[in-house]
Parts: structure tokens; sequence; C-alpha cells
């Protein structure tokens, strides 16, 4: 059994932000081929497309990539996208107090599902990302 903290097991149990965005303005996905699991995030904009107004994810993933996606959409809401721009896989896991050591790659991939999802809104790509290899 891994040792959480409160925070990750509150969020685990009671994920903030959990669904789906219908006509979103940005989608990130990240599978993990080592592990299995996967996560989506959504992003919708205010109308000056600067600021995120709101965000969900779905993921099938473990306790920490659910704690994980949960922190990250909490860390984002409301905050302009240049800010999100910087938010690091360091950030969840000091959002959530702690991880692991080996259940960091969670909150990898929310770090990854939000860099996929930022680059589909620049236009760059479809959102879909594989991570793990
Ligand atoms: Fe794969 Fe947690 S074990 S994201």
């Amino acid at each position: 059994m891994w040792n959480y903290t409160e925070k990750v097991m509150d969020h685990f149990l009671h994920p903030r932000n959990a669904g789906e965005i219908e006509n979103p303005d940005a989608v990130g996905e990240v599978g993990n081929i080592t592990c299995g699991d996967a996560l989506k995030l959504f992003i919708r904009l205010d109308p000056t497309k600067k600021q995120i107004l709101d965000v969900k994810f779905q993921t099938f993933g473990c306790a920490s990539a659910i704690a994980s996606a949960s922190a990250l959409t909490e860390l984002i809401k409301g905050r302009s996208v240049e800010d999100a721009m910087r938010v690091t896989n360091k950030d969840i896991a000091d959002y959530l107090g702690e991880l692991p050591e080996e259940k960091m790659h969670c909150s990898v991939m929310g770090m990854e599902a939000l860099d996929a999802a930022l680059a589909n809104l620049r236009g760059e790509s479809d959102g879909k990302v594989t991570a793990g290899e």
C-alpha cells in the first residue's frame, strides 16, 4: 500500500473538476504505454482567449493519476494561459503535499496532458501524446 498524504487521498476520493467540457477550446490527451493509464484534459477559455475559464478531466488511471489530474485542474482554473504554461509536475506534487517517488510519473502525465492541450490551443497538434516509451 502506498503511503499517500491526506490531500492525495482527498483528491483521489473526491476529485475536483472530473468530467467533460462540450466544445472545448483545447483538448490534451496522454496515454502512458508503460502503465497503461490515460488522461484527457478539456479546457475552456474566456472570450479574450487568454484566461482559463473552466477545465475538466477524464482518466483511466491509478489513485495518484486521479489525484494529480484533480490537483492540476485546481492549479490552472481561473489562471491565464501564460501562467498555465509554467505549471510543472513538481507544482502538482507540491500541491498534493507529496507523492511517493515511484508515483511521480503520474504527476508527469498531468503535466504532459496540459502541455498537449496548450499545444492544441496554439494549433500545433491534435492534442494527443503517447508517453512512457
Ligand atoms: Fe500510471 Fe499512475 S501508475 S499514471
